[in-house]
């Protein structure tokens, strides 16, 4: 798949004036905005800026105020997460909504279980050894080495249990995985765990959105960034040879630095 997005190609995801009111709020406002195969997306942009309203208009967990989504070029709607999810855009919450009682395999199927049939009867029933073997492959895929898929969520690290909501996009074979602050809460080690997820990602060919206060991930990561301010997308850039400086300036003042 390609590596890099660019106006000559067509969008894998358009948003045309999208705008989001909460009562007198105007979270969002007038957003356009076109994202292309193989990019890595970052959102930038102060508290309150809008990031976080704008991907829940991406991942379907808000309906917009105003503006059209177009998937492959064709209108739609996203009514739900998982109607999202359907079409082909997961989104990775900072608190994951992963259920941490429940086994790595069983959050990597939930909402879908593999089952097999029951003796001659029609009957189904889970086939957990080949959701346990297909989550180990999805985690082996991330370079994430967890040999027992059937141990609950809860004992795993803060990477871990990111790698184990990838692995539930890769499961929908999702197009677009789209992350609020991946990092926001992890350790140093976690954190670079987190950022060779995403690096797998692009290289299969999907499309990261990412949404970080860390310019140093930005920086490191991302192949064009995208500045909010009050609501509006004030910056939308090729990523190349910023600084996490130039990204702090650019946040700040709302302006693109010097090329
Ligand atoms: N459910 C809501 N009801 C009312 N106002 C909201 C709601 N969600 C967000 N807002 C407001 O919309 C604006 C944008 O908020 P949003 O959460 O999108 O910002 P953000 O850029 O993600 O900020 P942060 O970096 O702090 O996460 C803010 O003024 C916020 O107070
Ligand atoms: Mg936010």
């Amino acid at each position: 798949m390609a590596e890099t997005g660019g106006p000559d190609r067509a969008p894998l995801l358009s948003l045309r004036g999208i705008g989001k009111n909460y009562g007198a709020v105007v979270a969002v406002r007038d957003v356009d905005l076109d994202v292309y195969p193989g990019e890595v997306l970052a959102i930038c942009g102060d508290n309150g800026a809008g990031k976080s309203s704008l991907i829940k208009i991406m991942s379907g967990a808000q309906a917009p105020s105003a503006g059209t989504i177009r998937l492959r070029g064709a209108e739609t709607r996203f009514r739900s997460p998982h109607d999202a999810l359907l079409q082909g855009v997961a989104t990775i919450y900072q608190d994951l909504a992963l259920a941490p009682r429940l086994s790595i395999a069983a959050n990597v199927f939930m909402g879908a279980e593999l089952t097999r049939p029951l003796g001659l009867k029609f009957l189904r029933v889970l086939d957990r050894a080949r959701m346990a073997d297909e989550a180990r492959a999805y985690l082996r895929r991330l370079s994430v080495e967890i040999a027992d898929t059937r141990r609950p969520v809860a004992g795993l690290s803060g990477g871990q249990r990111q790698a184990v909501a990838i692995s539930r996009a890769l499961r929908w074979d999702a197009g677009i995985v789209i992350m609020d602050e991946p990092t926001a809460a992890l350790g140093v080690k976690e954190t670079a765990q987190v950022l060779d997820l995403i690096r797998r990602l692009k290289s299969e060919g999907r499309v990261v959105i990412l949404i970080s206060h860390n310019m140093a991930d930005v920086a490191a990561l991302a192949t064009r960034v995208v500045v909010m301010r009050a609501g509006a997308k004030v910056i939308d850039r090729p990523a190349e040879g910023l600084t996490p400086d130039d990204l702090g300036h650019m946040i700040i003042t709302g302006r693109d630095v010097a090329q």
